[in-house]
């Protein structure tokens, strides 16, 4: 069995991060959730993956490489524009030969992996497998209306008006038989080749396609509150480790990671919480949910329910809570008169100040 990963897209959800970097590589608990997705494509016993990456193909090349460093073997899939999901099965063709194959959502986070639903694909002999969960705002997903029996009777991409709470999670199973269905079908009128039309397809022409419920916790890291969600989940998880150092004037409390290199002094830190390789937090407070990247510094500052990526500043700030910050960010006290926020700020961006 083999997995396809798909790594391109758009991600106008996560702007201005997404102007520059994938949103797949967005980090949580200082680790991009795509690495979570192929750990869990490896735990599942797949190791021949084909990635498909978009504009940002660059910077995922960099990070996972030949795949080797996750046990994977790794080939690139080079797709000029984010024409769908059912395109990135189409252009996948000759890397996924005849082989079964699990497709996989580069920003989908399943704290329980994918283990079970790759085995008991592996067992039957369905066409297609699709994960669905409950959700609150249907509308921003595919949505599934199942039958009395629990059989797929209509599957819709982000409808307006959805007929159920049954959400499609963004990890899907399937047999050759997709192929036919990928190249049959023609683009939503959002432009896109959609996955769920192709799925339709399988089942209008009595192909066997299966609906499993998400056990554990899912998330679409797409939105800032899902990443942060996501990362209080996986910090939840964590065990503390203290490598960096710490100074007498210190408290550090639960969960916390301090990586090496990090230092410490006359803080507080109150896990769940990890503190990058050489970030330093001086006569600050990092409240608990919170993901300091590498090589940041946070002065005089007291952050919390936050995800702070490497090489940002953070100095004189009181409080910042509920927050993405990007690479190499500065956010900084106004000093003097008159009394004003100074801000720049990139395109797309949001900022909420207390006035
Ligand atoms: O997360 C679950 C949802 O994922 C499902 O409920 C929806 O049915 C499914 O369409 C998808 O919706 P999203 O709006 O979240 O899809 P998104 O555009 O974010 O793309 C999902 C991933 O696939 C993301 O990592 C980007 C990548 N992608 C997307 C498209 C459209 C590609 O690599 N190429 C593409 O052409």
């Amino acid at each position: 069995m083999k997995a396809l990963v798909l790594a391109g897209g758009k991600g106008t959800r996560l702007r201005p991060l997404t102007h520059t970097s994938a949103k797949q590589l967005v980090p949580v608990a200082n680790k991009p959730v795509l690495f979570y997705g192929l750990e869990a494509i490896r735990a599942a016993g797949i190791t021949s993956v084909g990635i498909v990456v978009g504009d940002t193909g660059a910077e995922v090349r960099d990070a996972v490489g030949d795949g080797s460093s996750f046990g994977l073997d790794v080939t690139y899939i080079a797709q000029h524009a984010p024409l769908g999901l059912a395109h990135c099965v189409l252009i996948a063709r000759e890397f996924l030969t005849d082989a079964p194959f699990v497709m996989y959502l580069g920003d989908n986070f399943l704290v329980d992996g994918i283990a079970d639903l790759v085995d008991s694909f592996r067992k039957a002999d369905y066409d297609a497998q699709i994960l669905l969960t409950k959700v609150a705002e249907p509308q921003f997903y595919g949505v599934a209306e199942l039958g009395p029996n629990g059989e797929i009777l209509r599957l819709e991409e982000k409808p307006e008006h959805p007929r159920s709470d049954l959400a499609i999670v963004g990890v899907y199973t399937f047999s050759p038989a997709i192929h036919e269905a990928v190249r049959a079908i023609t683009p939503s009128a959002r432009g896109e080749l959609e996955i769920t039309d192709a799925i339709e397809w399988l089942i209008a022409r009595g192909h066997r396609v299966h609906s499993h419920f998400v056990s554990g916790y899912w998330k679409d890291t797409g939105r800032l509150q899902d990443i942060l969600e996501c990362n209080r989940i996986v910090l939840e998880m964590i065990n503390g480790a203290v490598c960096g150092a710490v100074d007498g004037r210190s408290e550090i409390a639960g969960n916390v990671v301090i990586e090496p290199g990090a230092s410490v002094e006359g803080s507080v830190i109150r896990g769940p919480a990890v503190t990058g390789a050489d970030a330093r937090v001086r006569n600050s407070y990092i409240g608990p949910y919170t993901s300091i990247g590498d090589s940041c510094l946070v002065q005089d500052s007291e952050v919390e329910y936050a995800i702070v990526l490497k090489d940002s500043t953070i100095k004189g700030v009181s409080r910042l809570t509920y927050s993405l910050i990007g690479r190499n960010v500065e956010v900084t006290r106004a000093e003097g008169i008159p009394n004003t926020h100074q801000l720049m700020v990139g395109d797309h961006s949001r900022v909420q100040v207390r006035a």
